[in-house]
């Protein structure tokens, strides 16, 4: 029998990342889910697929809390690293009147500790593995042309300029370094209002993962696989 592939999903109380972990546990993977404290839905999740899904907590806005996973985890090796979390904050506000610890926070957490983690749990991921972080299309200063959640998306082109940066100072990592977009779900951070289901998206980003393991490079990727403009 083939050993089965394993993922370490960083933020899977909820949403994306729960979905994540729900995703490839199904397709037979161990995974092991983070979560900032406990998380009923993780632990529920757990119960269904024991002895391939194991619980860790870690909160990414602390590097001490993300050496100590790095630490507990030290005889783990994985083939997908997927850091899923985020936040979205005054997503109405203009320069003028945004609160400016809105604007800071996920500057924290959206670029600066998704990076970071990556550097700090990098050594846990096996050769030709992947390194992923969950971007948005909302990103992409090419493309963006929403007049709303203007902070959130200077935070995920700071993301991926923050991977780029990774991928210039590590020219000979062998992983794919995978910056993810899912498209606009309906989750507590996008909204009812959003276009798709947590279904509509997330097996596609499993599959998209999948098509880029083996293939080292920073890619800016769409749930589909096509390459998104910086
Ligand atoms: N939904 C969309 O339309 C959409 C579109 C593009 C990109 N994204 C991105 O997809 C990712 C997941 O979003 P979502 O829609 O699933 O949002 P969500 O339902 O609000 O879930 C966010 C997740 O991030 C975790 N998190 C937040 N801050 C954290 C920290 N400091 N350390 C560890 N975990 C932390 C949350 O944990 P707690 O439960 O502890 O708060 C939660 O598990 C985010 O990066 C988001 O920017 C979402």
């Amino acid at each position: 029998m083939t050993k089965p592939s394993t993922a370490l999903v960083i933020g899977a109380s909820r949403g994306l990342g729960l979905a994540l972990v729900e995703e490839w546990c199904g397709r037979g993977w161990r995974v092991t889910a983070t979560a900032r404290g406990h998380s009923d839905q993780l632990a529920t999740l757990a119960t269904r697929f024991p002895g391939s899904l194991e619980t860790e907590v870690v909160d990414i806005n602390s590097a001490d809390s993300v050496q100590s996973l790095q630490q507990r985890l030290n005889d783990h090796h994985f083939d997908v690293l997927f850091v899923n979390a985020g936040i979205a904050r005054s997503i109405e506000s203009t320069p003028v009147d945004v609160d400016e610890t809105d604007f800071l926070d996920m500057m924290l957490t959206n670029a600066l500790a998704p990076v970071r983690t990556i550097e700090l749990l990098r050594n846990l991921v096996l050769d030709r593995g992947v390194l992923a972080v969950m971007s948005s299309e909302l990103g992409s200063i090419t493309q963006n042309t929403n007049s709303r959640w203007q902070f959130y998306s200077a935070s995920k082109a700071a993301l991926n300029m923050l991977m780029k940066g990774y991928a210039t100072r590590h020219p000979d990592d062998t992983c794919a370094l995978l910056l993810v977009a899912p498209g606009w779900v309906r989750t507590e951070l996008g909204g009812d209002d959003a276009s798709l289901s947590i279904g509509e998206s997330i097996p596609l980003v499993v599959d998209t993962i999948d098509a880029n393991r083996g293939k080292p490079g920073l890619r800016y990727l769409d749930r589909f696989n096509k390459t998104l403009p910086w």
